[in-house]
């Protein structure tokens, strides 16, 4: 990471800020911290609206400590965000530079997931500089240990789902609830543990449906459960087929919830607004330090910059010992638990 004791003089005189990509809680924190860094170093900021599709339409507006006042703990992003199939050809990326150029942006923060460093990228050649600010609530993006976004949708989701399992126990009923995450399992494995589901099904681990969730349903109940709770990543399988399978195969009266854009809104938390204004503060002094083509990241607590190419590059592990350590823990599986135990 670049020290901010080797900061003399900033490399750039103005920067623009973007978000693209799936909007995420604590966007509007990573923009304040980029714009008060910006202000400190003396660098003009220019907020540029719709993601990549707002230097095609040159939809800027002006940033300061004043526009951004107050904006850390508001979800959403105050500079909107879209995508452009227009931005995603050679053309589109060259009229975009131009507009930079027009504009007098010499460098970009640019906040989103691994589509948006993609982007990001595609401008670096035409000699833009440009700064990586990982926020999904996919929690997908292989590089970094975190993404911003990520704890507040798992909240909302575990807030949900709290909720649900209230009903769902007055009523003796299963729950399935589909939870987001594209093609990763993250946000479903991290809401399961913390709302004690009977069953967690992701897309990194196959399952045989009759085997894994029938039969797993049925013991619970043997166990003496009178409700039961089955969280499902989208990316694994259609809730509804969920909900369906487990109905026609056991005659539990099932319901299905599908969360879908509510684990996207809400006020972020302090996870997401602390590392929604680092990183916008740290991408700010890299450009001011003259780089370029890097991502920030982290690697545990720990602040990292990388080369943005790793940001689409290394795919997310999965935390395949968590997931065996629920399922032993969920079905009292004593050597599954201490086989997870001698994997650590
Ligand atoms: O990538 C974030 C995400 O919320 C995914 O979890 C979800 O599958 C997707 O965006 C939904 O995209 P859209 O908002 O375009 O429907």
């Amino acid at each position: 990471m670049t020290t901010e004791n080797e900061l003399v003089s900033s490399a750039v005189e103005r920067i623009g800020v973007l978000t693209s990509g799936g909007d995420a809680p604590g966007m509007n924190a990573a923009i304040r911290g980029a714009v008060r860094a910006a202000g400190c170093l003396g660098i003009d900021c220019i907020g540029i609206r719709h993601g990549y599709a707002g230097l095609l339409n040159h939809d800027f507006m002006h940033l300061d400590q004043q526009v951004v006042k107050g904006i850390t703990g508001r979800g959403g992003t105050m500079l909107y965000t879209a995508r452009s199939s227009e931005y995603n050809t050679e053309a589109g990326v060259t009229k975009a530079a131009d507009a930079c150029r027009h504009m007098g942006i010499e460098g970009l923060v640019v906040i989103g997931g691994d589509g948006t460093f993609r982007g990001a990228m595609d401008l670096s050649k035409h000699g833009i500089k440009v700064v990586g600010i990982p926020c999904t609530i996919d929690n997908d993006i292989g590089c970094t240990s975190y993404t911003i976004g990520f704890d507040t949708a798992c909240n909302t989701a575990v807030d949900a789902v709290d909720r649900l399992n209230d009903t769902m126990q007055s009523h003796e009923r299963c729950s399935v609830v589909e939870v987001m995450g594209r093609k990763a399992g993250h946000l479903a494995l991290a809401v399961g543990i913390a709302t004690g589901a009977t069953i967690i099904l992701v897309p990194e681990v196959k399952y045989d449906f009759n085997k894994d969730v029938i039969e797993r349903i049925r013991a619970a109940r043997l166990a003496g459960r009178n409700n039961f709770t089955v969280i499902v990543a989208e990316g694994a399988e259609p809730g509804y087929e969920v909900a369906d399978k487990i109905l026609e195969a056991t005659g539990i009266d099932t319901r299905l919830t599908m969360l879908g854009h509510i684990q996207r809104g809400g006020s972020p938390h302090v996870r997401d607004r602390v590392v929604g204004t680092s990183m916008g503060y740290k991408a700010v002094t890299l450009l001011a330090a003259g780089l370029s083509g890097k991502v920030i990241a982290m690697r545990g607590d720990k602040y990292i910059d990388l080369d943005i190419r790793e940001a689409f590059v290394l795919t997310k592990d999965f935390d395949y010992d968590m997931y065996k350590t629920f399922s032993a823990l969920t079905f009292m599986d004593k050597n599954t638990l201490l086989q997870s135990f001698k994997s650590t």
